[in-house]
């Protein structure tokens, strides 16, 4: 069984569908010199901030609600032919806004459309999660809160992704305590921008239930204890690490020492076209690149399970 924990919708709008629709409505995208090369990590590129650009590259192109239904089905319909059994599939109705000028709650209307018909037609089962962006600020995450909330009944859990060097975790309590409060599960991007210290923030003051990568975790052996007892699992993208230069190599991956420290570690992709890469990809370099054994994939692949927010 196939299950992706960790997978941005906006790092998995296709280059084809947005050189499209960038054509469509004479968007500069449509002109640019090399697309994939905007949109596309080939390599290591020395830091988050530049990875979250490729990311970041392709939403303006979505500039209609059809165009994030649309979005929502193609990134189901890749996850069919990867072979998942289940997807949790997580975005920004904020950034959207930013990039697009479309209305946050239409955009959440038009995604959760799009991922109900495809997840039925390909029975994938999937999820949403909500994103509040780092990078608005934390007076902003109150707001943010209040569109997931106003659509409550399409999201399963909430999460902080953005740029983690920027404003730390704690600023966003207030907003995480009220998505707890309204039953919303907790997943936070951190210890990958920035160290355990992040990761620590994650769990002690929004509720982290899991951790998007958590992988400078290995800096502190009390964080690895902690998340081993608590059971925090954290959702490991080794080519997205190996392309944020947050690991060196796949082999020097902490990947090893997570789990040696008995911490529950789930493969995830983060953003499939940005990465160029699919789940099985992911765990053919765990098995081929790390060195994992079969014995190993088979835990990561029962934690990843286990620590689903919508599987039953
Ligand atoms: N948004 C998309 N990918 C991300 C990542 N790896 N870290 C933080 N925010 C993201
Ligand atoms: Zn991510």
């Amino acid at each position: 069984m196939l299950f992706d924990l960790h997978r941005h919708l906006e790092g998995t709008l296709r280059v084809a569908t947005t050189r499209e629709l960038a054509a469509r409505d004479g968007h500069p995208l449509a002109s640019a010199h090399d697309l994939d090369d905007l949109l596309v990590a080939r390599g290591p590129l020395g830091g988050l901030v530049p990875f979250l650009a490729k990311v970041d590259a392709a939403p303006a192109a979505f500039s209609r609600p059809g165009d994030w239904q649309r979005a929502a089905r193609e990134c189901v319909a890749d996850a069919a032919a990867e072979g998942l059994d289940y997807l949790e599939i997580r975005f920004s109705p904020w950034f959207i806004r930013q990039e697009t000028g479309l209305a946050p709650e239409a955009v959440i209307d038009a995604v959760a459309d799009g991922v109900r018909a495809a997840s039925a037609e390909t029975g994938v089962r999937t999820a949403l999660i909500g994103i509040l962006l780092r990078d608005l600020g934390p007076e902003r995450g109150l707001e943010q809160v209040a569109t997931l909330l106003s659509r409550r009944a399409d999201f399963h859990a909430v999460d902080l992704a953005g740029n983690e060097g920027g404003v730390p975790a704690a600023d966003f309590a207030p907003a995480f305590a009220r998505a707890r409060d309204a039953g919303l599960r907790v997943t936070v991007h951190a210890g990958e921008g920035a160290g355990p210290e992040s990761v620590w923030a994650a769990v002690r003051h929004l509720g982290a239930e899991r951790i998007g990568h958590g992988v400078r975790s290995v800096e502190d052996p009390a964080l690895l204890d902690h998340l081993a007892a608590r059971g925090i699992t954290l959702e490991v993208a080794l080519t997205s690490n190996l392309h944020t230069s947050v690991a060196p190599s796949y082999a020097a991956h902490p990947i090893r020492r997570l789990l040696a420290a008995g911490v529950p570690v789930a493969l995830a992709t983060d953003d499939p076209r940005a990465s160029a890469t699919t789940l099985p990809a992911e765990y053919e370099a765990a098995r081929t690149r790390v060195g994992l054994t079969d014995a190993e994939l088979t835990r990561i692949a029962e934690t990843a399970r286990a620590a689903a927010f919508a599987w039953p």
